[in-house]
């Protein structure tokens, strides 16, 4: 049995419920010239919708959406979407014939009313922003976010944040400068923020010989992706 909150796992792309989630979100991006599916969140995004458990008609938003398909396959599923961006897409949904939200705006100051939403997505966002810029907008994401509403965050995930981590790309190798996360700031920054409870267990075992090759060939650093889900309370 996975625990709840967990490390990518390679093998978890193949179960039924994933691929089921997968096949839909590909079939949507193959049919506009906007929206991707990183391969890095096809692990990611049917993660978090097995543990936001959410109603018929849940109202959601996707914090720092860019022009990722996910607020579109909300939006097919049902849920009232919102998604917010420093730059977000134009017409993507009316593309799909659904109706997201799109607000451009920064998530240290959310433009919605306090409690708005059943369930926050913060899909790999956070490390893009420095350490106090993510105090900031975990605040603003559990004051928008209902009393017991869901977090469900992911990032990017190291064996050790500390070292020197490089992106191997075409043009050769240059250093990283987002804020990675391992074990111990995982839980300074993320699990002891304040107004957070993390809903059941955490498993952050990673088979690194394995894993970074294949993470490396998608992204060009040897990092794999950690989910955690966050009560509010
Ligand atoms: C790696 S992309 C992830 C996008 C999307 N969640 C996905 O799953 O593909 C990070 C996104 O965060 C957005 N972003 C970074 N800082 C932000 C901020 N302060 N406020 C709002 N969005 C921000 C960027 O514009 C970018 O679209």
């Amino acid at each position: 049995m996975r625990a709840p909150n967990r490390i990518l796992d390679l093998d978890e792309l193949e179960t039924p419920a994933f691929r089921q989630v997968l096949g839909q979100m590909d079939e949507l991006t193959s049919s506009d010239s906007i929206s991707y599916l990183h391969p890095s969140k096809r692990w990611e995004y049917p993660w978090a919708l097995e543990r936001a458990q959410l109603s018929p008609r849940s109202g959601v938003l996707d914090a720092g959406c860019g022009a990722s398909i996910f607020p579109v396959y909300l939006a097919k599923q049902g849920y009232r979407v919102s998604a917010l961006d420093l730059s977000p897409p134009s017409g993507l949904d009316r593309v799909h014939g659904v109706s997201v939200g799109y607000v451009g705006g920064d998530l240290g100051r959310l433009p919605f009313a306090d409690g708005a939403f059943d369930a926050v997505f913060c899909i790999s966002v956070i490390e893009h922003l420095g350490f106090g810029e993510m105090a900031a907008a975990l605040s603003e994401m559990h004051r928008v976010i209902r009393a017991n509403g869901r977090l469900l965050l992911t990032t990017d995930y190291y064996e050790d944040a500390n070292a020197s981590i490089r992106y191997e790309g075409e043009g050769g190798p240059f250093p990283v400068d987002w804020s990675f996360f391992d074990a111990e700031r995982l839980q300074q920054h993320i699990l002891d923020a304040p107004g957070w409870r993390l809903e059941g267990e955490l498993d952050l075992r990673v088979d690194w010989e394995r894993t970074k090759p294949v993470m490396r060939r998608f992204h060009g650093y040897p990092y794999t992706s950690v989910g955690v889900t966050l009560l509010r309370v």
